[in-house]
């Protein structure tokens, strides 16, 4: 019957520090219910100096790495909206820093908060023609706005790591998802800005609308109601915009209200990591499948948005005993073990920036994680590994 390419791994990471939405709050004279009953939120990552998208990365990666070994890897899919590089694909980076195979192509995506999607495509079409291979697909993003914006209250920053393969031990992905793309100014980021530009209202009814029609396309090809899914996995900007959008899509189906819990289990990680771009909602799905009741055999729904904007449906089932494959203690941790900051200490990360003359400029280090970014010199990052 030939392969059925799904999740066979899936790892997180996120940063050294966090800063709490009650700290943000007091700072900015808001009431704190706006931020935890508002948006949803309770607290956001916040890269330490020496942390970027691909110390993230690895940092998810490595784990997964320890337990497969590296030997059929032969493509390297890096999703991000935070480019360090214009030229150079940040996979390269962490293909180094992990000492994976010479024998792979390495490749970064970008389409906002959308690209991880593309990139389990992607790799599911390759597994397809090339049963044996695994693709190690990388999403890795630290969402920055400008201080003092709308948006700062929903911030953060987070990877995650998935090992894609032709004999999944977690999620099957089923062939026929729902597309939507369309041309929307909502939100974007010129190449001279380290912070995107949103219009706020904007985004969130090109969100809804681009869901809603990428369900419809979903409908096309799939024999499926909503009410038959055990769970929803959606991009979660601010955990809030999950239960809009479900709202609106059961709304306009005329489905059950009683389907709102099917999202409540995807949302704790996002409320305490804040918004991770591309990794987003595949952190819902680890967040998922590590803290619901036994979900073997059942279909559950990835619902992927990227502002710009790109909408996809997507569903799989989840593998009998692919709870033996989960790392519920270890992403709890990393959630856990982040060090709390002050809005000054925060204030003064958000503002930092490297030279662009080419000096050499070292690091301090901060970071726990077993990868940094030591410095840069001559234009290059430079990256460490404590192993
Ligand atoms: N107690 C409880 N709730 C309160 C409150 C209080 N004291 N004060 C306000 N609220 C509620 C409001 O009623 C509102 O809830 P509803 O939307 O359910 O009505 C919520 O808190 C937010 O309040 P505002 O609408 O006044 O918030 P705002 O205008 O200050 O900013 C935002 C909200 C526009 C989402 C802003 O945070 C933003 O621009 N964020 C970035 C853009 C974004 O995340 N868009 C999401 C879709 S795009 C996408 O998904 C891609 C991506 O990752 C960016």
């Amino acid at each position: 019957t030939g392969p059925h390419p799904g999740i066979h791994d899936l790892s997180l990471a996120t940063t050294h520090y966090r800063l709490d939405h009650d700290t943000l709050a007091r700072h900015l004279g808001v009431d704190p219910a706006k931020f935890h009953d508002g948006l949803g939120q309770d607290s956001m990552s916040v890269p330490a100096i020496d942390e970027d998208i691909v110390t993230m990365a690895a940092t998810a990666a490595a784990p997964i790495l320890a337990r497969h070994g590296t030997d059929r890897i032969r493509t390297i899919l890096f999703a991000t909206e935070t480019g360090a590089d214009q030229s150079k694909a940040a996979g390269l980076y962490l293909h180094g820093l992990l000492d994976l195979p010479t024998t792979c192509r390495v490749v970064e995506l970008k389409q906002a908060c959308y690209s991880a999607t593309a990139a389990l495509q992607f790799a599911t079409a390759l597994i397809s023609r090339e049963p044996r291979q695994q693709v190690l697909v990388l999403a890795s993003d630290i969402a920055a706005y400008e201080l003092g914006s709308a948006a700062e209250p929903t911030q953060g920053a987070a990877a995650v790591a998935m090992l894609i393969s032709a004999d999944p031990a977690i999620l099957r992905l089923e062939p026929h998802s729902g597309l939507y793309s369309g041309d929307v100014s909502d939100f974007w980021r010129p190449n001279y800005r380290t912070e995107a530009v949103v219009d706020g209202a904007t985004s969130i009814s090109a969100y809804q609308d681009a869901v809603q029609a990428a369900w419809s396309d979903y409908q096309r090809h799939n024999n499926r109601e909503l009410s038959e899914f055990a769970a929803f996995c959606y991009h979660q900007p601010f955990t809030k915009m999950a239960h809009k959008a479900h709202r609106h899509l059961l709304d306009s189906t005329d489905a059950d209200a009683g389907l709102e819990a099917a999202i409540n289990a995807s949302t704790p990680c996002n409320r305490a990591i804040g918004n991770s771009y591309t990794a987003s909602s595949y952190i819902a799905l680890a967040c998922l499948l590590d803290h619901r009741d036994d979900l073997a055999g059942q279909p559950v729904a990835i619902v992927s948005y990227g502002s710009g904007s790109v909408a996809e449906f997507l569903s799989g089932i989840v593998q009998p005993g692919y709870r033996r494959h989960l790392r519920t203690t270890a992403n709890v941790q990393a959630i856990t073990r982040r060090t709390p900051i002050t809005y000054e200490r925060y204030r003064t990360l958000h503002q930092a920036r490297f030279p662009t003359d080419g000096a050499d400029h070292d690091l301090p280090q901060e970071s726990a994680a077993p990868y940094r970014l030591a410095g840069i010199s001559g234009h290059k990052r430079i990256y460490q590994s404590r192993k």
